[in-house]
């Protein structure tokens, strides 16, 4: 009795920790529709980190589909399924800032699914990786930003559902999280135009075209999922659209 009741003490403490290290900012309203608030001039050169993985593999499909000049940062260029004439692919290390700087150099825009599995030790692989990005970002004037980094973070803290509120996050991902929420407050403390993405659950199931968004998405009791196709499609929304500028955003089924 005496460790569940610790057990729980420890999963709150983070919990509020979380909360608090993370970013607060929110607007109140929710929408259901695919995102689309047009109103800028449509940039052509974007650069995906993390671009091997399960949301930027999406990223570069989706991203080539809609015609942009797409480069992609990888650390294993053989991992990256996709070819198409208008795909560069960059080798480089998000913890080594000179290919970072070479990769920003040139685009207009940046979108991140940096993710690593390392979860068991302290890590910084996201917030030192993000803080290069951002700095390269600032030095060569490419502006807009859009970061995919997880509910579960800042106000949105307690809204992954109780499963991962007191199991997945305290158990398996506190460091992860930690590192995720000093992530989230580099960013917002940049001079780029960010837009932080915060999705539920991640599956590889095909694009269902619609889903919820806004700060206040998720839920305190249920776990809240979304296909990374639909958590790509948003993020490159955002690109051309600054309803969530400057803002961390929630996306769930
Ligand atoms: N899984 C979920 O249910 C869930 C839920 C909410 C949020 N998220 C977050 O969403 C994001 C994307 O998740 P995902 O599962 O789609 O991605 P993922 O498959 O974990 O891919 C992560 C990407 O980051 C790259 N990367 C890691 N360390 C790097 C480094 N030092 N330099 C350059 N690239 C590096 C990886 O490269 P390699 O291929 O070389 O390893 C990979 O391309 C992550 O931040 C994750 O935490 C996940």
């Amino acid at each position: 009795m005496k460790l569940i009741v610790l057990y729980l003490l420890y999963s709150l403490t983070l919990l509020f920790a979380l909360r608090r290290r993370g970013l607060q900012s929110g607007i109140k309203t929710e929408h259901k529709t695919d995102g689309n608030n047009d109103n800028n001039e449509k940039p052509k050169r974007i650069l995906v980190i993390g671009a091997t993985g399960g949301t930027g593999q999406e990223l570069v499909r989706q991203l080539l589909e809609r015609d942009y000049e797409v480069t992609a940062f990888v650390r294993k260029p053989a991992k990256l399924k996709v070819e198409h004439p208008k795909l560069m692919i960059v080798q480089g290390n998000v913890l080594d800032y000179d290919s970072v700087e070479k990769a920003v150099r040139g685009h207009d825009a940046v979108l991140s699914a940096l993710g690593h599995k390392r979860f068991f030790y302290p890590t910084q692989i996201l917030s030192e990786g993000t803080q290069n990005l951002l700095r390269a970002m600032e030095k060569c004037n490419v502006l807009r930003f859009v970061c995919e980094t997880s509910l579960g973070i800042g106000n949105s803290a307690g809204r992954f559902g109780l499963y991962y509120t007191f199991f997945t996050i305290p158990v398996i991902l506190p460091f992860y999280f930690w590192d995720k929420a000093l992530q989230e407050k580099l960013i917002a403390q940049s001079n780029t135009k960010w837009t932080i993405v915060r999705p539920g659950v991640l599956t590889n199931n095909p694009k269902q075209g619609e889903y919820r968004h806004g700060p206040d998405i998720g839920s305190y009791i249920w776990t809240v999922r979304i296909p990374r196709a639909d958590v790509a499609k948003f993020m490159i929304r955002q690109i051309t659209d600054d309803t969530y500028l400057k803002m961390a955003v929630a996306v769930a089924r």
